[in-house]
């Protein structure tokens, strides 16, 4: 478990999975995510089983957000490592609507980059967003990420292209030396 100052971050259980069910099967929480359907139990179970060989394989970090009085409020990860190149994929979703702007996210994302770049040695964490989440744009700019680039029309949703911007910070913009 890593304690940040207002959340802590912990594996997931399987128990956890029906929250998953819940919180995505909520448009507005899914609406800058990359799931357009909701998806039933038996799809998270094994998603669940798929989410336990990439993590043995290292292939992937994933943990649940639990306010500090033990309320699972969402999910963190990085996707994608690049044990090599030291770069990994930031992803992060908090399903309990009512928990939003009020910086759970923001710590959440700091205690992952505490681990990025202190225990696994990355050197880059990057991710996607949409342009028009100006929550998570907001959210990631606090803790210090930077637009890096912009993908034009890359999302398809509701009838229409949508851009998505890259945003990363590196080891040294977090205060850590590599
Ligand atoms: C995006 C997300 C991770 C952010 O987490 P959070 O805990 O809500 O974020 P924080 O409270 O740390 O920061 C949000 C900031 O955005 C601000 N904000 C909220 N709505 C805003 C808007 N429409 N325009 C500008 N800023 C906005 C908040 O005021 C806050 O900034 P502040 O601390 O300066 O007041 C979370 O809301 C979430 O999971 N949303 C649904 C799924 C999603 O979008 N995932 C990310 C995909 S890339």
């Amino acid at each position: 478990m890593i304690v940040g100052e207002k959340v802590r971050l912990r594996p997931i259980e399987r128990e956890d999975l029906p929250r998953f069910v819940k919180w995505f099967g909520d448009p507005e929480v899914r609406r800058h995510l990359a799931a357009y359907i909701s998806f039933s139990l038996a799809p998270e179970e094994r998603w669940f089983e798929g989410l336990l060989e990439r993590l043995e394989r290292q292939e992937i970090v994933i943990l649940a957000i639990e306010t500090l009085d033990g309320v699972h409020i969402g999910s963190v990860g990085l996707n994608t490592i690049d044990w090599k190149n030291r770069n990994a994929e930031l992803g992060i979703a908090i399903g309990e609507k009512e928990y939003w702007d009020q910086g759970y996210g923001a710590d959440a994302i700091r205690t992952l980059l505490g681990l990025a770049f202190r225990e696994m040695n990355l050197h880059h964490v990057f991710l996607r967003v949409d342009a028009d989440n100006a929550r998570g744009v907001r959210c990631y700019e606090k803790v210090g990420f930077r637009r890096e680039g912009t993908l034009r029309e890359v999302v398809f949703q509701e009838g229409a292209y949508h851009d998505q911007y890259i945003m990363g910070i590196l080891a040294a913009e977090f205060g850590v030396d590599d």
